[in-house]
């Protein structure tokens, strides 16, 4: 409402002195003269800026919901290709190059809507960024048993244990001077389900902070063709974060509780073939060639769910189609095409840390439910990531914010990808001096 209709109420108001006490009374019952509307109320809204702005406050921030980010000043960042055309060309290294041409690739091609908000309190300074990518990719060179082909990597070897796909990633890098950068990457494999994100330094070549990985290759080897060292061992992955709070981890993704991987994958994929394979496809697709019952054993994470003991009851019953041709499997035989089930689906490439380990100074956490990924599900909110760090870590390997100063950032995306990114390369956040 504008000024002038107030202040023509106003007089209409004061102007009806004529009229009965009653009629008065019930007006001012029915709100037509109320306080409200003479006082002018300002609201504090959100509004885009052609900076990331981040304001001195005293209320609380570390949580997507605190009333403070709905009306902190926002950053649409316009994107362009960063890098673009990549494929890693290691042995073993399969499908990793999913932001391949860049924008087109990345979210099938449709905005990324990149939009970043910051703020600061006495300790620690918070941005929080959101994106679209309509596809959740959390899987890290997992290990898939004679895996699919890379259609951008022809006559590559699939055969045996593989290392394939890459997640999603968001990368911010604060200019430090002197060539160098703060770099904190937010990963939906390695960083997110610890609530840390990876701290680095770019001081010419990209590398990680002093101090312990909170992630490790889960292999038995040195390459990319070793196959998987662990998997879960069956027991709840529960985790207090440091920020974020409790959460358990999806075991079809994730690695937390661990124990060694079993069984002949050689063997147990001839007894597929020769058992299971009628009916739920040679690749693991659920095209059986003598019964295309359309259940798959091969979509990424789903029986990385089941321990191993879970599967012989599922199995064996008389109501599972082939429980015939399971219940003939001895013990051993039984445990290899476990392990051949698990070569479908894919085993974590990576296994997690006890975060009171952590030595990255910088929290991050994100709207992802992390007990249950379905992985061919849309992300129909996209991402939300909120970064949190203190002011000044006291390391040299860590930018220091300062009440008052200008900060050059760039940011970058990957959209199941190690290697190509999207993003822009001269940002600016401004940390506000104090009120
Ligand atoms: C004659 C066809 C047939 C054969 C052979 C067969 N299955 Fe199945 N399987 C099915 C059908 C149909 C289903 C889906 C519903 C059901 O019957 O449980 C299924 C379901 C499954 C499931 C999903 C269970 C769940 O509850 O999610 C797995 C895993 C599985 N089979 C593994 C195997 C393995 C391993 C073999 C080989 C030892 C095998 N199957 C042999 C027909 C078969």
């Amino acid at each position: 409402m504008n000024k002038l209709t107030v202040q023509s109420r106003i007089i209409r108001c004061c102007d009806i002195s004529w009229l009965s006490f009653k009629m008065l009374m019930l007006l001012l019952f029915m709100g037509s003269c109320t306080w409200e509307e003479i006082t002018p109320v300002k609201i504090p809204v959100s509004e885009e800026k052609d900076f990331l702005d981040a304001e001195y406050t005293l209320n609380s921030l570390d949580k997507f919901s605190a009333p403070h980010w709905k009306t902190a000043d926002y950053r649409i960042i316009p994107m362009t290709d960063l890098v673009t055309k990549q494929v890693d060309g290691t042995d073993g290294i399969l499908n990793t190059s999913g932001t391949y041409n860049g924008l087109a690739d990345f979210n099938k091609g449709n905005t990324p809507n990149l939009t970043l908000k910051a703020a600061y309190d006495d300790d620690n300074i918070y941005v929080v960024i959101a994106w679209d990518d309509i596809s959740f990719d959390p899987s890290q060179l997992r290990w898939v048993y004679d895996g699919p082909a890379d259609p951008l990597k022809s006559g590559a070897n699939t055969a045996g244990w593989t290392s394939q796909g890459s997640d999603d990633k968001l990368m911010i890098g604060f200019d430090m001077g002197n060539n160098k950068k703060d770099v904190w990457e937010w990963s939906l494999a390695l960083s997110e389900p610890l609530g840390y994100a990876i701290d680095m330094i770019d001081d010419g070549g990209l590398k990680t902070d002093t101090g312990d990985k909170l992630f490790i290759r889960n292999t038995t080897g040195t390459d990319y063709r070793s196959g998987p060292k662990y998997e879960w061992d069956g027991v709840e992955q529960q985790l207090e974060r440091m920020t974020g709070g409790f959460t358990i981890l999806d075991p079809g993704f994730y690695l937390l509780n661990t124990m060694p991987f079993t069984g002949d994958v050689a063997n147990g994929d001839a007894l597929y073939q020769l058992e299971c394979a009628e009916c739920h496809g040679i690749k693991g697709d659920g095209e059986g060639f003598t019964w295309a019952t359309k259940v798959p054993v091969n979509i990424p994470g789903v029986y990385n769910r089941l321990s191993r003991g879970a599967f012989d009851p599922i199995l064996g019953n008389i109501s599972h189609g082939g429980s015939g041709h399971w219940v003939k499997l001895s013990e051993v035989e039984k445990n290899d095409v476990i392990a051949r089930i698990r070569g479908f689906a894919g085993v974590p490439g990576y296994y997690l840390e006890d975060p009171a380990q952590a030595t990255s100074d910088v929290f991050a956490y994100s709207n992802v439910q992390l007990a249950k990924i379905n992985s061919l599900a849309k992300n129909e909110e996209g991402y939300r990531v909120m970064f949190k760090r203190a002011l000044d870590t006291g390391s040299n390997e860590d930018i220091v914010f300062a009440p008052g100063n200008v900060y050059n950032f760039e940011i970058r995306l990957a959209d199941h990808d190690g290697l190509n990114y999207i993003g822009a390369i001269s940002e600016k956040l401004i940390v506000r001096s104090k009120p």
